[in-house]
């Protein structure tokens, strides 16, 4: 297969970890005989720094033409702690997302038996944890009516019911390859927006009998996934909830750095991970390319080329078991592994295979 990526390698720890990304994908393009034409293009505080915008045109148009985005993460805090910044990097993002369409949002929370341990939750509730939460990705509060004066500011968080039906249609995709169980978070006893969720929800579920679709107040599904992960097998929320409930995922896992997603809808897709641009981290080769390199293997996947990502999951299993691995979970006394390290060691593993 021919693929055309733009690569979006943004800010803090964005490019080491793309670097390796990169690496990963290429080798597995070597093993299978694709052949896989890059273009990098600015996104985020970089972009404001080079150009003045956090989503110039011009990488506009070079996601436009790509088959996949391959995005790293942006961010930085010399605006973190401006409010009064006019252009901050996420709204490159926020860009990106909107105008490519992104409008569903595909997080996977899985657990590694060798990691549960670096979980703050006890080993015997995180262990074969499994489930994917379905954000939808350009509506709500993020994308609604706001205004910012100096004493009163709002967000709107509006849906309109096509917005809500073709997010729910690809949860119930999921669930239906899944374990067949879908969970709808809302905050329907207070928002007028879940209300229309949930009335959707309900008019939908009837169209797919195979799948158990369950009702959950936010509230409740956020204290649910730390008392009893593994009863989730697709939950599927709107932006604002999907993007807390997905940090706190993390914790299921056990790091930050090992969560991939792959965002799709009516343009170029785009594979990255659910962390931000850890600008403390940044060029210290510590952070954690796993989660860039399973956005990579999301990314064959996407494309039906399983095997490609089989391998890389598998690469990415076999790191971990061998404790070659960056140091926030690496085992006591382990060696030191950085980022290009960890990266390399994968590169490795495919070549031979
Ligand atoms: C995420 C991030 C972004 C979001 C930020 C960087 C704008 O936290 O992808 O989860 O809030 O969506
Ligand atoms: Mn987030």
């Amino acid at each position: 297969m021919k693929l055309k990526i733009a690569v979006l390698a943004g800010d803090g720890i964005g490019p080491e970890i793309m670097e390796q990304g990169v690496a990963v994908m290429s080798a597995v393009a070597q093993k299978f005989g694709h052949e896989v034409e890059y273009r990098e293009a600015l996104c985020g505080a970089h972009a404001i720094d080079e150009v003045g915008d956090p989503f110039p045109e011009e990488t506009f148009q070079t996601c436009m033409e790509a088959n996949a985005v391959l995005f790293a993460s942006v961010g930085d805090p010399k605006f973190d702690n401006d409010p009064t910044a006019k252009v901050r990097p996420e709204q490159g993002l926020l860009a990106m997302r909107k105008r490519l369409g992104l409008f569903a949002n595909v997080r996977p929370v899985t657990t590694f038996d060798c990691l549960v341990h670096k979980s703050p939750l006890k080993d015997e509730l995180v262990r074969g944890a499994d489930f994917i939460c379905i954000r939808e990705l350009t509506g709500g509060m993020y994308f609604g009516e706001k205004r910012e004066g100096t004493d009163e500011a709002y967000d709107t968080n509006y849906y309109s019911r096509p917005e809500v039906e073709r997010i729910l249609r690809v949860a119930y995709q999921y669930a239906r390859q899944r374990r067949k169980h879908l969970t709808v978070v809302d905050k329907a006893n207070v928002l007028a927006s879940s209300r229309l969720w949930r009335k959707v929800a309900q008019e939908m579920m009837v169209e797919y009998p195979d799948v158990v679709t369950d009702f959950m107040y936010v509230d409740n599904a956020a204290m649910r996934m730390i008392q009893e992960p593994r009863f989730f097998d697709v939950m599927v929320t709107e932006n604002t909830f999907g993007d807390i409930l997905t940090d706190e995922g993390s914790c299921i896992t056990g790091s930050m750095g090992l969560l991939p997603s792959a965002s799709t809808g009516e343009h170029t897709p785009v594979f990255e991970p659910i962390h931000g641009s850890w600008p403390q981290g940044k060029g210290l080769n510590i952070a954690n390319p796993l989660a860039q390199i399973l956005s990579v293997a999301m990314l064959y996947e996407y494309f039906g080329l399983k095997e490609e990502g089989t391998l890389i999951r598998e690469a990415v299993n076999a790191s971990l078991d061998q404790n070659v691995r960056t140091p926030e979970i690496q085992v006591e006394g382990g060696l030191h592994y950085g980022t290009r390290e960890v990266g390399q060691w994968i590169v490795k593993y495919i070549e031979k295979k």
